[in-house]
Order: C-alpha cells, then structure tokens, then sequence
C-alpha cells in the first residue's frame, strides 16, 4: 500500500519553496502525493504552480480582497478539518511561516495526522516581528513530527525550544532548489554591469509591521535614491496587498525612473534578481535567493530570521528608517570596492539537494 502524503501550499512563497518537493515526492513508487491549495494567495499562488506544471488536487479558494487574519484561521481551520476528515493521510507537509502553515499544523494535530514542517526552526525571537509569522512558525513547530530545517543556526533554534534532535532534519532551503533549476532553464549572462550605463534596484515590500510609515519611509528613500542618481532606475514588482498596492501607487506612481508592475511570474522575477545592480526587500525568499546570484540585499526590516548571509557580510539590515536605507544605498552606488565585497555569491542557504532529503527521510521513517 501506498503512503498517502498531502503537500499543503498556500501562498506564493510556499508553492516556490514546496514545488521541488512535490517534483521529487512523485519520483518515489511508495508515495502517493496529494497537492493541496489552500488558494490563500490566488493569482500569485496560480503563477508559480502553473510554472512548475503542478496542478492542485484540491483547491480550498480560501482568499478574499483584503482578508483579516482572523477571518482567514477560521475559514482554513474549518475547511481542512473536511479534507483531513475525508483523506485520512499519512502524513502532511507544509513549508513556512504562513497562516496557511499555522492552520495546517493545528488540523493535522487535531486529526493526529504526522506533520512534517518545511523550513523549519527560523526565528528572530520577536513575536511581533515579523508579525504573524513568528507565532505561526513557533506553533508549526511545536506540532510537528519532522522539522526539516534550513540550515545549523535554524536547527540550534529548534534544540533550544526543546526539540529532540532525532526530530530535526537539516535539508537546506528548497528555496535553492527551485531557483537552480529555474536558473537552468533560462541562463542569462552576469549582469552587475549594466551594458546601458544604467543601474537598476529592484525593490519588493510587504511585511504587515511595515504598513503605514514604515512603508512611506521607505518609498521616500526610494524617490531619493533616483532623484540623486540620474543613472539608476527603480524596478518594483507590487505586492497585491491593498495596504502596499494602494500606497505605493499613490507615492511612487509618477516618476519616470520608477516602474511598479504587477508581480512578475517567478522565472521573469529570478531574471530581475539577476539583472539588478542591488535590491531592497523585506522578503524572506529574496534575502535567500539574492546571495546565490551574487547580488547584495538591503534587507528593509529591522531583524530577521535569517542570519547566515548577514554573518557572510553579502546582505545588509537596514530597517526602515529614510536615512538608513539612502546611506547604505548610495555607498553601494558609489564605492565598487565596497560593492565587490558584498556581492561574492555565497549561498549559505542549501546546495540545490533539500527535496532530496526530505523524500529520503519521509522514506525511511513512512515505511519503517
Ligand atoms: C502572506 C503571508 C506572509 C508571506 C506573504 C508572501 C500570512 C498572514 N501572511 O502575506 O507571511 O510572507 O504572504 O507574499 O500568512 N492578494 C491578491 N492576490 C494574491 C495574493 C494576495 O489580491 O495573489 C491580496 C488580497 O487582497 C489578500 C491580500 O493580498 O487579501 C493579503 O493576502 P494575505 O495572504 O493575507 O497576506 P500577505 O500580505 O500576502
Ligand atoms: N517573487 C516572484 N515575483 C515577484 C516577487 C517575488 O516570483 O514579483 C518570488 C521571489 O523570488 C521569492 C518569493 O517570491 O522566491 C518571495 O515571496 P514573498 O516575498 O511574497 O514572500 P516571503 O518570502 O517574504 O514570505
């Protein structure tokens, strides 16, 4: 008989990061692998599955403009309780720090269903930042069986909280996995010297403790990134959230080094990552993904969980605070030396074999 697995995604991140686990689950005779979308994103979710040929087995159409966090627990609580009730799987994997990832674990602890947690053991030790995602991952991972964890620090983070060691499974970030392969299929030559004489930034937003003025700190260091620097051009991707959207509209909207765009397809945006000069983000896959192309982040966030790459020197905390971001910026712009030093292309994050071990563990320990 074969072990039924349903893999949850959620999310735009969580399809990237659990698409090579789902490729790689369905390589294994004794696994019957389920996809489950909780639609938590639509349109962005949608984007990434398509690329990665996947299409849900179920799909839960869970989310509303402008859904709140309660509104979302409730209507994903209630609605996996039907699936887990009618599937009975063996096991559940899901990957991150979502309300998705939340409300996957606490269904499956309700079901006594085996919950296997992807990227697991990433901390700041705040709970309010990021907010809610350290709680949601403090919960994932108080329920789960397996804890495949990122990385060491992420693993020291689990032992500490309590974790028995024989639970915790250092894979890497499937994150890596993903973006090699997508790097395959679309090589593009090194780009940290823009033929044109232009420099572009590529920008991305959208962490909820950053709604407000935080948000309109960093849109004004922006307008003065290229009010300054005539060279430098603005590529910003905006996140469908109404409380980014609508502002960053209103504040960057006009200026013609500046183009918002929708979100871009995932191969189109490792494509951007590739071309940029620099990037600011508050994304946790972007701080992951950057250093392995060699390209600095300045993270816009104020602590993260994840360390190992501003440990290397390659990515920058930089917070939100106006002044902050254009010093760190310009002397990026400025000072190549200093450039040089930051973008090595160092990838503390995995080694592109993170499916590879989940499946191997979930192997042994399934059909045990
Ligand atoms: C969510 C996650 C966050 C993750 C981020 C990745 C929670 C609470 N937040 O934040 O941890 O880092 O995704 O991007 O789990 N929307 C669309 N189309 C889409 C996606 C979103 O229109 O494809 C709009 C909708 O109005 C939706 C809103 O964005 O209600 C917010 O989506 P939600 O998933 O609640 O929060 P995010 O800010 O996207
Ligand atoms: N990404 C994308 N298109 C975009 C912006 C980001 O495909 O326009 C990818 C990015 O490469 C990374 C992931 O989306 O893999 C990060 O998602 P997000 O920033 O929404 O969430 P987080 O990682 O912060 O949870």
């Amino acid at each position: 008989m074969k072990k039924k697995i349903i893999c949850v995604v959620g999310t735009r991140p969580e399809a990237i990061k659990m698409a090579p686990v789902i490729q790689r689950l369905r390589q294994e005779s004794w696994a019957d692998i389920q996809v489950l979308a909780t639609a938590q994103h639509r349109q962005m979710m949608d984007q990434v599955l398509t690329l990665f040929g996947i299409t849900p087995d179920r799909d839960l159409n869970i989310m509303q403009p402008n859904q709140t966090l309660s509104s979302l627990t409730a209507k994903l609580i209630s609605e996996l309780d039907t699936v887990f009730q009618q599937e009975r799987p063996d096991a559940v994997l899901a990957q991150g720090d979502t309300t998705t990832v939340m409300s996957v674990a606490l269904s499956c602890f309700y079901h006594h269903i085996p919950f296997g947690h992807v990227e697991a053991g990433l901390r700041t030790g705040d709970i309010w930042n990021p907010f809610p995602e350290e709680m949601n991952r403090v919960v994932a991972s108080r329920l789960a069986k397996w804890h495949f964890a990122p990385t060491g620090s992420a693993k020291a983070n689990l032992l500490r909280e309590g974790i028995p060691e024989s639970d915790i499974i250092v894979t890497g970030n499937t994150v890596i996995d993903a973006l090699l392969d997508t790097v395959k299929k679309n090589p593009q030559p090194p780009a940290d010297q823009d033929t044109s004489g232009r420099r572009m930034i590529l920008v991305t937003s959208h962490r909820r403790e950053n709604f407000g003025q935080p948000f309109e700190e960093i849109c004004r260091a922006i307008l003065h990134l290229v009010r300054h620097n005539p060279d430098v051009d603005i590529l910003y991707p905006v996140h469908p959230n109404p409380n980014v959207k609508d502002k960053a509209y209103e504040l960057l909207g006009q200026h013609p080094q500046i183009r918002l765009c929708e979100p871009l397809e995932y191969l189109p945006f490792v494509n951007a990552m590739q071309q940029a000069y620099l990037i600011l983000s508050d994304s946790g896959g972007v701080q992951e993904e950057a250093p392995a192309l060699a390209k600095p982040v300045l993270v816009l966030r104020s602590e993260t969980e994840r360390p190992e790459a501003v440990t290397e020197g390659v990515v920058k905390l930089v917070g939100t605070d106006f002044d902050t971001i254009v010093r760190e910026a310009q002397q990026l712009l400025d000072d190549p030396q200093y450039y040089r030093q930051i973008a090595r292309g160092v990838s503390p994050y995995g080694d592109g074999l993170a499916s590879d071990r989940i499946a191997r563990t979930l192997k042994n320990s399934l059909l045990s």
